[in-house]
């Protein structure tokens, strides 16, 4: 496997990971946590950034296009059909509590599987002797690590109040002002 089919890789994971910010911030959205949905949003902008980062990389460095694809069955789909006739305001208090139970761990799956990847690709640099671009990926795997922290936290602040609707309801515009601050 050549450094180009390692980026390649790497590249199709990003577009993935973009996919699954994107649908986050809207199940989050849907539920009414404006605050994770900005932090959602937050991700989506700069793992976008990220993406065009490894593109421009690959083709001013190896003069090559990255070659991701992504398999229709490998697309995220973490937002069920019944929703799209459905509005926010009918979701009841239980089913809020169940879909934030299933977004946390999503994201902490994702980022663990995404961590796993790129470790691997880095390894797999390093045995190349493609030392500048291990150096180019470890700092996604830095940026992953924070990321797979992050969301542990995150669950464990849920789980620590009981998914407690009320309590987590109420940080939300003090999280959302901050996230936008962060995207403006
Ligand atoms: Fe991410």
């Amino acid at each position: 496997m050549s450094v180009i089919d390692d980026l390649s890789r790497m590249a199709s994971h990003m577009i993935e990971g973009v996919m699954i910010h994107e649908q986050l911030m809207n199940v989050y959205l849907f539920i009414g946590l404006y605050g994770e949905a900005a932090k959602h949003k937050s991700h989506y902008i700069a793992e976008s950034q990220n993406y065009a980062d490894l593109c421009e990389y690959c083709m001013k460095v190896y003069g090559v296009l990255v070659n991701a694809s992504i398999k229709s069955a490998a697309i995220p789909s973490l937002i069920p059909k019944s929703w799209l006739s459905s509005s926010q305001l009918d979701l009841d208090y239980e089913t809020r509590i169940e879909i934030l139970k299933s977004a946390d761990n999503e994201w902490i799956d994702w980022e663990t599987k995404t961590l796993d990847l790129y470790n691997e690709i880095y390894s797999h640099l390093i045995t190349t002797s493609c030392s500048s671009s291990s150096e180019f990926v470890k700092k996604y795997i830095l940026e992953v690590e924070n990321e797979v922290i992050e969301a542990r936290r995150e669950k464990l602040e849920h789980s620590a109040v009981n998914y407690d609707m009320s309590f987590i309801m109420e940080r939300q515009k003090k999280r959302e002002r901050s996230y936008n601050k962060e995207i403006k």
